[in-house]
C-alpha cells in the first residue's frame, strides 16, 4: 500500500506540476485531441485554458492529499475515478492513434502510446490497492491542521499555472529554451553530412533563410505568431517601438507565421497593427515550441536563443542594460529547484509544527488519561475526625456552619465528618447531601449487655454512613488489637457502614525503617479475611502516628511512598482493580497550607483531618485543595 501510495503521489505531483509550469504546452496537446475529434478550440480559448488549469490542479492536489494522507476517503475514491478515466483515454489513444503524444507529462517526458497505456494500468492497480486499504493511510498532517497544507497547495498550483500562462513557462522542456544554440542543435556539427536534430526552418517567400539568420552575429528579433488570426494585438505599440529601435540599430526583426496561415489573416494583422516588418513562415509545431505565447518575442544572437518574452511582458531597450522587461526575474538560475523548495520548505515547516502540536497533545492526553485511570476514577475524600472535642451545641453549630459553606461553594470531593456518638443524630439533621456523616468508633459486639458501648447498628440508625476504625489513639489507649478491629469492621460492614480504616507506624518504627512491615501487618491482621465485595466499602487512612497532632507532617514524598506500598499490598491480596479503586487518605497534621502538595501525589486520594476539622475555614481550606 505504501509503495502504491508513493508511486501514485509522485506521478500525480509530477504530472500536475509539469502542466502548471508549461500550461500552454498542455493547451496545445489537449487541443490536438479536440482537433482530432473535429472540434478544436481557438488558441485564445479561455475554456480550454481553464481546463488545463483544472487538470493540473486536480492531479497536483490529489497527489499532495495522497502523500500527506489528507481526506483519505475522498482522495482514494477520486484517484480511482481519475485513473480509470485516464486508462480509458490511453486505451483509446493506443487503439485509434488520434494524437501524436498523450501529453501526460507535457513536453518533459514523452511516452509511446503503449507505454502510456501500460503506465496507466499500473497506476490504476495502485489506486485500487490504495482505495482498498485507505483506512491504513498514515496521516502525515493531522486532520485538524490539514486545511493549511491543503490551502497552500491549491494556491501554489493555481498561481503557478496562471503565472506560466501569463508569462512563459517557468521551466522549459522544448529544444527552444533560452540559451539554446540553434546552430549546434539544428545541425549535428561533428558529422560529415549534417543531420537535422530539431525541426527548425524559416522561409521568406518560399525560400529558406534559416542558415543566414543563424549566422547573423548581432541581435535578431522573431515575433512568433502560432495563430496570427487570434494573436493578441493589444501589445502592437510595444512591438512597433521595438521594431523601430531595431531599424535604428540595424537589427533584424521578423514576424513569423505558420505555413498554413491565411494571407488575408496576415494582411489583417499588418493593417491592424501597422506592422511593416517582413513576415516569415514556419511549421506550426515549431512556432508553438519556440515561444509559448501568441504572439511571443524571441531574441536570437549569434545562432543562440538569448531571451524570450510573452505578449504580456514585452521588453524595452534600456541603454546599457540591453533588452529588459518590466517583470522581475523571480526564478533566475535553477528555477526547478527554487520552485520545488518554495513548495516543500513551507510545507515541511507546517508539517513539523503540526507534529510538535500533535506530540504535545498526545503527551498531555496520555498523562491525563494515566492520571484519570489511576487516580480520578477513585473517590477523592476529605474526612474530619472531631475526636473528643466540642459539646453538642458547639458540634451542631460547627456542622451547620460547614454545611452552609459547602452548599454555597460545592466541594470537588466527598466530604465526611466523623463526630462523637452523642452528636450524630443532631448533626445528621443539619447536614445536606454534600456532607457525609460518620462515627469515630463502634463496638466489637452486635448488641447486648455491653455497658457503655455503641453498636454499628446504632451508629447507622442515626443517619451516619461511615465509621472510623483502627485509629492509632484507640489502638494505643484502648488496646484495640487487630482481632478486635476485625470484629468491628465485620459488624460495621454488615450494618451498611463504610469503614475508614486507619493504619500507620509510630516514630520508633519509622526510625527503625520498619514502617512498611508494620503497616502490612495492620492491613493483613484486620482486612485480609474480607471478600472483594466487602473490601469495596473500605477507605484506608495512612496516619503516621508521629505526625498526628504533633504539627509534624510526613513529607509528600513519604506519604506517596507509603501509599504506593499500601496499594501494592492491597493489589497482592485483592487484585489490581481493587487496589486501583481503593481511596487511601493521608492523616497527620494536615492543614490548608500543605494539603495541596500532599493531595497532588499520585496515590494520595484525600485526607483524614483532626485538629483542622474543628474550624470551618481550615477544613474548607483543605477541601478546596482539590480545586
Ligand atoms: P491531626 O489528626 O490532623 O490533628 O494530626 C489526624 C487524625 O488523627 O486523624
Amino acid at each position: 500500500m505504501t509503495l502504491s501510495r508513493l508511486l501514485l503521489a509522485a506521478t500525480l505531483l509530477v504530472s500536475g506540476f509539469v502542466k502548471a509550469i508549461d500550461p500552454m504546452g498542455m493547451f496545445y496537446k489537449l487541443n490536438a485531441y479536440f482537433g482530432a475529434w473535429g472540434m478544436p478550440f481557438s488558441d485564445d480559448s479561455l475554456i480550454l485554458r481553464s481546463g488545463v488549469i483544472t487538470l493540473a490542479t486536480i492531479e497536483f492536489i490529489l497527489g499532495i492529499y495522497l502523500l500527506l494522507g489528507m481526506r483519505r476517503r475522498f482522495t482514494s475514491v477520486a484517484i480511482c475515478i481519475f485513473m480509470s478515466a485516464m486508462t480509458v483515454v490511453s486505451a483509446y489513444i493506443y487503439l485509434y492513434n488520434p494524437v501524436a503524444d498523450c501529453g501526460c507529462f507535457g513536453e518533459a517526458v514523452t511516452l509511446t502510446h503503449g507505454e502510456t497505456l501500460g503506465k496507466n494500468v499500473v497506476l490504476l492497480g495502485a489506486s485500487l490497492i490504495v482505495f482498498s486499504r485507505r483506512r491504513y493511510l498514515f496521516r502525515i498532517i493531522s486532520e485538524r491542521n490539514q486545511w493549511l497544507t491543503s490551502l497552500y497547495s491549491w494556491v501554489y498550483i493555481v498561481a503557478l499555472s496562471l503565472y506560466s500562462f501569463h508569462y512563459l513557462p517557468v521551466v522549459e522542456f522544448t529544444a527552444f529554451k533560452e540559451g539554446a544554440d540553434l546552430r549546434r542543435a539544428y545541425w549535428e556539427p561533428d558529422e560529415a553530412t549534417p543531420v537535422a536534430l530539431i525541426n527548425f526552418n524559416l522561409e521568406a517567400d518560399g525560400t529558406p533563410i534559416t542558415d543566414s539568420l543563424l549566422d547573423v552575429e548581432g541581435p535578431t528579433f522573431l515575433l512568433v505568431m502560432p495563430d496570427v488570426a487570434t494573436a493578441d494585438d493589444g501589445c502592437n505599440d510595444r512591438i512597433n517601438d521595438i521594431h523601430d529601435a531595431c531599424l535604428d540599430a540595424n537589427y533584424g526583426f521578423y514576424g513569423v507565421v505558420t505555413y498554413e496561415a491565411d494571407t488575408a489573416a496576415v494582411t489583417t494583422w499588418c493593417d491592424r497593427t501597422g506592422a511593416v516588418y517582413p513576415i516569415l513562415r514556419a511549421d506550426l509545431d515549431q512556432l508553438r515550441s519556440m515561444v509559448r505565447s501568441n504572439p511571443g518575442l524571441l531574441l536570437l544572437r549569434n545562432g543562440k536563443i538569448e531571451k524570450k518574452w510573452s505578449n504580456n511582458d514585452l521588453p524595452r531597450l534600456d541603454g546599457e542594460e540591453g533588452w529588459r522587461s518590466a517583470k522581475k526575474d523571480f526564478f533566475g538560475e535553477n528555477p526547478l529547484l527554487k520552485l520545488t523548495l518554495w513548495f516543500f520548505v513551507p510545507l515541511l515547516i507546517v508539517i513539523f509544527a503540526d507534529r510538535i502540536w500533535i506530540g504535545s497533545k498526545f503527551y498531555k492526553h496520555h498523562k491525563f488519561k494515566k492520571r484519570l485511570k489511576t487516580k480520578n476514577m477513585r473517590k477523592k475524600i476529605v474526612a474530619g475526625n472531631w475526636k473528643m472535642n466540642l459539646n453538642l451545641q458547639e458540634g451542631v453549630a460547627l456542622a451547620k456552619e460547614l454545611n452552609t459553606a459547602l452548599v454555597a461553594d460545592k466541594p470537588n470531593c466527598d466530604v465526611v465528618i466523623c463526630t462523637p456518638f452523642i452528636h450524630l443524630a443532631s448533626v445528621a439533621a443539619e447536614l445536606s447531601d454534600v456532607i457525609g456523616l460518620g462515627a469515630e468508633n463502634c463496638a466489637d459486639k452486635a448488641a447486648g449487655a455491653y455497658t457503655g458501648e455503641v453498636s454499628a447498628a446504632m451508629v447507622k440508625s442515626t443517619g451516619a454512613n461511615y465509621v472510623i476504625l483502627g485509629h492509632s489513639e484507640r489502638r494505643a489507649y484502648y488496646h484495640e488489637t487487630a482481632e478486635i478491629l476485625k470484629e468491628k469492621i465485620n459488624l460495621a460492614l454488615a450494618n451498611g457502614l463504610k469503614v475508614i480504616f486507619c493504619i500507620g507506624e509510630v516514630l520508633e518504627e519509622r526510625e527503625a525503617g520498619k514502617q512498611n512491615e508494620v503497616v502490612r501487618e495492620q492491613l493483613e491482621g484486620s482486612l485480609f479475611d474480607l471478600s472483594n465485595e466487602e473490601f469495596a466499602n473500605i477507605i484506608l487512612a495512612y496516619e503516621p502516628v508521629w505526625a498526628i497532632g504533633t504539627g509534624k507532617t510526613a513529607t509528600a514524598e513519604q506519604a506517596q511512598d507509603m501509599h504506593e506500598f499500601i496499594r501494592g499490598v492491597i493489589a497482592e491480596k485483592f487484585g489490581a482493580e481493587a487496589a486501583e479503586n481503593v481511596s487511601i487518605l493521608y492523616g497527620g497534621s494536615c492543614k490548608p497550607s500543605n494539603a495541596k502538595e500532599i493531595f497532588g501525589k499520585k496515590d494520595v486520594d484525600g485526607g483524614l483531618i483532626g485538629g483542622a476539622a474543628l474550624k470551618v475555614a481550615d477544613f474548607k481550606g483543605i477541601i478546596d485543595a482539590w480545586k
